[in-house]
């Protein structure tokens, strides 16, 4: 039997405006999805949802691992501690940890880029559409701006998610990016420049990390917040725990991922009074680390 687990990310800076080409800087974070790939006589696939044979309904992401590895006979069993469609990158872990699973389990040969080439593959199959962001993250971990893939500094500071538990959906993100893209067209004079500022962030997000500025960093991230609320991604739910992680302390806190509930994030040093802000404006508060390690076999 294999084992393999791979990580979920937080956006810093970016979602949305880098569906236009703009840079986004994402993370990997020490919340993980686990999968163990057995060889067997059937297809089995087992998950909190409950047990499936090659079901593209119920476990589409690993029905669809299972099927680009070859549909080997294999028995699956995955948990996660990555809450579903909450803009955590859940179903890129998923799917990252399964093709690990099964190429080691069945001898395929593939290296971490074939993996992270065919998570996308996947994600977009299953979606409609995906940034490679997701994959790309969880198979390699670390903070790395997108589109260059270029590999920045981890961040040596705390990392606090908060989840409205609200909105969470897969068809989520494909909804806000078509409200986006709408407001967009309507106003491009206005939208326009709000995704180029947008954009700029993750220039100088690159600099203040490689000065260990989680000060000015936090800021930015204040003001990337902003106008994701100004695009219209925002919800109430998230902005409460915004300000209450920023009331609390942190450098900075922002909707991470496409928004319309889901989850948000904040940077900070004192993980603890942030987590209780957060639990008090009616979310629940997961503390975590940002961290180097992507998909690896346990
Ligand atoms: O909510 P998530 O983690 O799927 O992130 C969506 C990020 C967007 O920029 C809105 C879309 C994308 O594919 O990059």
């Amino acid at each position: 039997m294999a084992t393999c687990s791979a990580p979920g990310k937080i956006y810093l800076f970016g979602e949305h405006a880098v569906v236009y080409g703009e840079p986004a800087i994402a993370c990997a974070i020490e919340l993980r999805t686990r999968v163990s790939a057995k060889k067997s006589d059937t297809i089995a696939i087992t998950s909190s949802i409950g047990t499936t044979g090659l079901d593209f309904e119920v476990h589409p992401y690993v029905s669809s691992a299972i099927e680009k590895l070859g549909s080997e006979n294999v028995s699956i069993n995955i948990s996660s501690e990555l809450p579903v469609g909450s803009g955590l990158g859940s179903s890129a872990a998923v799917t990252i940890a399964t093709l690990a699973a099964i190429n080691i389990e069945f001898g395929l040969g593939n290296d971490l880029s074939d993996l992270a080439g065919m998570g996308h593959e996947i994600e977009k199959e299953v979606q409609g559409a995906a940034s490679p962001t997701d994959t790309f993250v969880s198979a390699f971990g670390g903070a790395v701006e997108i589109p260059s893939r270029k590999r920045l500094d981890l961040p040596d500071c705390g990392v606090v998610i908060g989840n409205t538990n609200k909105g969470a959906s897969p068809k989520k993100t494909a909804k806000l990016v078509k409200q986006v893209a709408r407001l967009k067209e309507e106003y491009p004079d206005m939208i326009n420049p709000i995704i180029k500022t947008i954009g700029s962030f993750s220039r100088k997000g690159e600099v203040l990390i490689s000065k260990k500025d989680y000060s000015s960093l936090g800021r930015l991230m204040n003001v990337n917040h902003g106008l994701l609320d100004a695009l219209g991604v925002g919800t109430l739910e998230l902005s409460a725990l915004v300000y209450a992680a920023r009331d609390a302390g942190a450098y900075g806190a922002k909707i991470t991922g496409a928004g319309g509930g889901g989850c948000m994030v904040a940077l900070t040093d004192s993980p603890f009074e942030v987590a209780s802000a957060i639990e008090k404006s009616g979310g629940e508060a997961i503390i975590t680390k940002f961290t180097s390690r992507g998909v690896m076999s346990e």
